[in-house]
């Protein structure tokens, strides 16, 4: 007896059957057709000018992302900041592009195109098939014709030696910079300063803030500071009023939330990324890029992913006119750990 899945090909046998699944015949290698370059010279040459025009592809891009670099730097404005990673993001893509492409299209048309097969063997080869691996990697350099086609072993190496320019200039840049990391200590949250909507800057009352409900948030006058965008990426936080009664909150923190209003900061403090994605049933908040997930009804704590510690609650309460407003800055650093580490 046997029991069979329509939706498969599998076929479940019982102790009592001793039904052998259908066997069918090995089709083996379908018919091999010669590429038109192998038996016209033409053709192959077209697709050595091809490869060679990928790899110059690749060249301009590199040089691309170098031109924006240096001459279109982000400013101060969010549209130059999209603009210049539109630039260089292009140039990346471009430059990797025509590398990964060439390669390809070089294996394809040029390489030669015979069909090999091979025997399963024991894992550990020894010393004389080891010996064989090289002799066939020596021809498969061979193989490639990089030897005797100039053009294109000069496409290949202007192509492969500048595109690690677009991972090290911008490292480069960054030699003598500005490393101190005690700047992440501090935001502009100050007692008094206004709670208000990202990115419209609304100050907030706390009666707009109904239970359940999420707020994105940034200090009030942001776009007054001289480095706001700099500020605006320590500043953010996540605001959310909860119904007092599940809210746990530890007597050193007595009253840094104002009728089951909480807030935090939106940095994960795992390696940074915007902690956005609330889920009001279980009152977690998690974070897209690792999945850490932090509970907002106990501190913020972490329950689960691999964030180390609770995100930092600016403590807030109300001003006469009912806008909420920070009692002062987060009493800790935002974002990742380590920066604890580095004072
Ligand atoms: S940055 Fe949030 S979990 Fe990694």
């Amino acid at each position: 007896m046997s029991n069979e899945n329509p939706s498969s090909d599998v076929v479940v046998h019982t102790a009592a059957a001793t039904q052998v699944p259908e066997r069918f015949e090995n089709p083996g290698l379908p018919v091999h057709k010669a590429r038109m370059g192998d038996t016209d010279p033409a053709a192959a040459k077209r697709s050595e000018r091809q490869v060679v025009a990928l790899f110059g592809l690749s060249v301009l891009g590199t040089v691309g992302f170098l031109v924006a670099y240096f001459a279109v730097p982000p400013g101060e404005t969010v549209e130059s900041i999209r603009l210049s990673n539109l630039l260089l993001g292009l140039g990346l893509f471009v430059g990797m592009f025509g590398i990964g492409a060439a390669a390809v299209h070089w294996a394809k048309s040029l390489m030669s195109d015979h069909e090999a097969t091979e025997d399963r063997h024991p894992q550990r080869s020894d010393a004389t098939t080891r010996a064989a691996a090289l002799d066939v990697l020596a021809e498969g350099a061979a193989d490639s014709g990089i030897g005797r086609r100039g053009l294109l072993k000069g496409a290949v190496l202007s192509a492969v030696v500048l595109a690690p320019l677009t991972i090290a200039v911008p490292l480069i840049g960054q030699v003598g910079g500005d490393w101190n990391v005690s700047k992440f200590r501090h935001t502009i949250w100050e007692p008094g300063r206004r709670l208000a909507r990202d990115p419209s800057g609304t100050p907030i009352k706390a009666s707009d803030v109904t239970i359940g409900s999420v707020f994105h948030v940034i200090p009030e006058g942001l776009r007054d500071e001289e480095h706001w965008i700099e500020e605006k990426a320590k500043a953010v936080v996540l605001m959310v009023r909860l119904d007092p009664a599940v809210l746990k909150e530890s007597p050193e923190r007595a009253g840094w939330s104002y009728e089951g209003i909480v807030a935090y900061s939106k940095i994960c403090t795992h390696v940074g990324c915007p902690v956005a994605l609330y889920e009001q049933q279980t009152h977690h908040l998690l974070c897209p890029c690792h999945q850490s997930t932090f509970d907002i009804a106990d501190g913020a704590r972490v329950v689960f992913g691999p964030a180390k510690r609770a995100l930092p609650q600016l403590p807030i309460t109300v001003n006469d006119e009912g806008y909420l407003i920070a009692q002062d800055d987060f009493d800790e650093p935002i974002g990742p750990s380590y920066w604890e580490r580095l004072k």
